[in-house]
Formats: structure tokens, C-alpha cells, sequence
């Protein structure tokens, strides 16, 4: 791999051995991935950040770094961490909160600016540009939506380069490698729900290859939202290249010589998921994977406080999640909303949260991704619903 003149000092350690671990694992990746160069990043976004998945080895891996002075080179935010408030009358134990503080401090103090799964609303990046991004939903959006590139980065290599500052120039950087690979047509999806089945398929029917989807070109952002979500949880690809959306989609089609296509839709039975089955009466509803844009949760805050009754502390709960963006806009609410039995949570993720340790037994969703994970490594079971399901199930109205 070419290296230039500072990158070259960097990896023979003249700028101190944290930078030279750094690009020394950069590096070995990049030439795996068969990249002849690095290429400077404006953003890098971490992911693995919650103490139930990293552990005491996560702790004294970032707490290292940090009291060695290390500062993340370029603009860097971090996923979201484990949720922390009590559930009824449990709650988790002072050690696991505080844990889970280190690990906030730690990164905080190398300089990242944000902990959420929806980066592009804390800082968008330009179409073409170059960022460094864990994150599956992230990923997809950014290349799919927005049309800048990033590879699917796995956290810890992703931490790497917040300190460098670059990352290997291959995969979805280079034009070719955004070209699609399997040229799948859906029909418009009727609700939010639809679109999160919908790409749970398409991500089985493109397991690892970049799918040109049609169908999807007049669906809104958080429906779009839903769909690569899901996708991110059944394919490995980091790009969707979606008609009437992802920029240049044409050429990319033209480019790709793809004829036969494949229809994907809905079966009777998963259709009627969407109209949404019995749910258990202990089920905590949560919304907000990935984390709810501030339109979205306006317009949820909206629906409750005109809708739902007033409740009593042990009945059901609506959990809305977003990141710090939306804080200004909702703060407001809390105490209102709190009366109807919803919580406002920020910067956290359930499926990185050990709800079954709260007493948690089931999750009502609307998130294909978070019915695949939140079983494996929450220990809860989870439905799907549609979000305007769950709203009117929750506020009493079905
Ligand atoms: Fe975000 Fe956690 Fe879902 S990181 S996309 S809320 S699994």
C-alpha cells in the first residue's frame, strides 16, 4: 500500500505508539481489502459501546487510551449506550451504571461529540464525501440516502481510525464498488411496518451483494429509515442503491448490466403482522430503532398528548428513544408524557441493554432490526407492530 510521506511516520511510530497501533491495524485491514491507499475522513463514527456487550476488557481498552492523552483526530461520534433508567422496581446495580459512565467518559474525553445511531443528524456529510462509519443503519443511510461513502466498519477498527483520521480506500469508496449486484423490485410498502419487513427480505434475498431496489422512489425518509435498517440486519452489503433516491442511481444502474430482476413482497401472513396480533399485557412498547428523528417525535408527542389517558405507574409503558438532537424540542414534554406512561430516553439503545435483567419479558416494536436482535442479545422476546399500531394499542383506542 502507498503510503504518504506522514502516513509513513505515523506507522514507524514517530508520532508515539498510539498512533502507530492505530495505523499499523488500518493498514493490515486496508490491504486485505485489497485498498493501494489511505484517504483522510471527516467523520468516523464508533459502535460497541455498551457495557453489556464490551465488558471489563472494553473499560480498560478505552480508560487506556484515554489516560494516554489520546484525541481522536477528526469529527467523531459513537453509538448509543446501554439504557440505564429503572424499570418499575427494578433497576440495574451501581456497578453496571457506573461501568457504563467510564465508558462514556472515556470516549468523551478523546473528543467524541455524540452518542446516537442516526449520526447524519448531528452532522450530515456531503454527497461524495469520504467518512468512516460503524453502525449498520448508519452505514446504509449514509451511502444509500445521502450518496457518501463508507465501508460497514466493525467498531474497534472504526476507533482506530478516529485516530488516524483516515481510512483504506476500497470497497464503497471507489466508484465500482458501489455498482449494484442484484437488482431486486418491491412493492410501495403501505406503512412504516411494510418497510421494515420489506427490507428484512431484501436483505435475505441479498445476503452480501449491493441490491438497485425500484419500487421505494416516493417513500419518505423514515420509512426509508426502516427499510435499510432492517436490510442492515439480514445483509452484510453497506449500500442499497435505491431508484429515485441514492444520488447517481442511474448511472449505477447502467453500469451494472443487471437484467433479471427479482420481485419481492409481502406474504398474506406477514402482511397481517401488520395489522398486529394479541400483545402480552406486561409488554414494555418501544420505538426509536434507529434512534426517532425530531419530525418523528414531534409528531408521536403530538399523537399521545392528545390521545392516550392519564395512567397509573404500574401500567404499560411507551418507551420514544432519539439522540441529544432532539433534546431542545421535547425536554418540555416530559412531565406531561411521563403522566401517560411514556419515558423519553436519549443516546441509549435497548437491544444493547440486558432488559430481561429490568423484568422485562416481551418488546413491542416497529423495528425489523430490533425484532431480529432484541431476542439474541437483550433476552426478550419482541413483536412487530406498526408504529400507528402500537400508538392507538397504546393509548387504549383498539
Ligand atoms: Fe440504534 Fe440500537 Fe437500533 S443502535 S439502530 S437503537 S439496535
Amino acid at each position: 500500500m502507498y503510503l504518504t510521506r506522514n502516513e509513513e511516520a505515523i506507522f514507524n511510530g514517530e508520532y508515539g505508539e498510539i498512533p502507530q497501533k492505530a495505523m499499523k491495524a488500518l493498514v493490515k485491514v486496508g490491504e486485505v481489502s485489497g485498498a493501494n491507499k489511505l484517504v483522510r475522513v471527516n467523520h468516523v463514527h464508533i459502535s460497541g459501546i455498551s457495557y453489556f456487550n464490551i465488558g471489563d476488557p472494553g473499560i480498560e481498552f478505552l480508560e487506556g487510551f484515554a489516560d494516554a492523552e489520546t484525541k481522536f483526530a477528526t469529527y467523531t461520534t459513537a453509538n448509543p449506550y446501554a439504557i440505564l433508567v429503572p424499570y418499575r422496581n427494578k433497576r440495574f446495580s451501581e456497578e453496571v451504571i457506573l461501568k457504563q459512565s467510564k465508558i462514556i467518559r472515556a470516549l468523551t474525553r478523546m473528543g467524541a461529540k455524540a452518542f446516537t445511531c442516526a449520526p447524519y443528524y448531528i452532522r450530515r456529510p456531503s454527497v461524495g464525501e469520504h467518512i468512516a462509519w460503524a453502525e449498520s443503519n448508519a452505514v446504509l443511510y449514509a451511502n444509500s440516502i445521502i450518496g457518501a461513502h463508507t465501508n460497514r466498519e466493525g467498531g474497534p477498527l472504526a476507533f482506530f481510525e478516529a485516530i488516524v483520521g483516515e481510512t483504506y480506500f476500497s470497497g464503497v469508496h471507489l466508484y465500482d464498488g458501489r455498482i449494484p449486484k442484484c437488482y431486486v423490485s418491491v412493492e410501495k410498502p403501505a406503512n412504516y411496518v411494510e418497510s421494515a419487513l420489506l427490507g428484512y427480505k431484501v436483505g435475505e434475498t441479498c445476503p452480501d451483494r449491493i441490491p438497485y431496489v425500484e419500487g421505494l422512489a416516493n417513500v419518505s425518509e423514515s420509512w426509508l429509515r426502516a427499510f435499510l435498517s432492517a436490510f442492515g440486519a439480514t445483509s452484510g452489503a453497506p449500500m442499497v442503491v435505491i431508484e429515485g433516491v441514492t444520488p447517481h442511481y442511474r448511472k449505477l444502474f447502467s453500469d451494472s448490466g443487471l437484467k433479471s430482476k427479482i420481485f419481492v413482497s409481502l406474504s398474506p401472513e406477514e402482511l397481517s403482522f401488520t395489522k398486529g396480533s394479541r400483545s402480552p399485557e406486561d409488554a414494555v412498547y418501544i420505538i426509536g430503532c434507529p434512534h426517532l428523528s425530531t419530525k418523528e417525535i414531534v409528531g408521536i408527542i403530538n399523537y399521545v398528548l392528545n390521545n392516550c389517558p392519564k395512567r397509573s405507574n404500574e401500567s404499560k409503558e411507551l418507551w420514544l428513544i432519539t439522540g441529544p438532537y432532539s433534546a431542545n424540542a421535547v425536554y418540555r414534554y416530559e412531565n406531561k408524557l411521563r403522566d401517560k406512561g411514556v419515558r423519553l430516553l436519549y443516546n441509549s439503545c435497548p437491544v444493547v441493554t440486558r432488559l430481561d435483567l429490568l423484568g422485562i419479558k416481551y418488546v413491542i416494536t416497529d423495528s425489523g432490526k430490533a425484532l431480529y436482535y432484541l431476542p439474541k442479545l437483550a433476552g426478550v422476546r419482541a413483536l412487530i407492530k406498526d408504529r400507528s399500531v402500537i400508538l392507538k394499542e397504546f393509548c387504549g383506542g383498539r
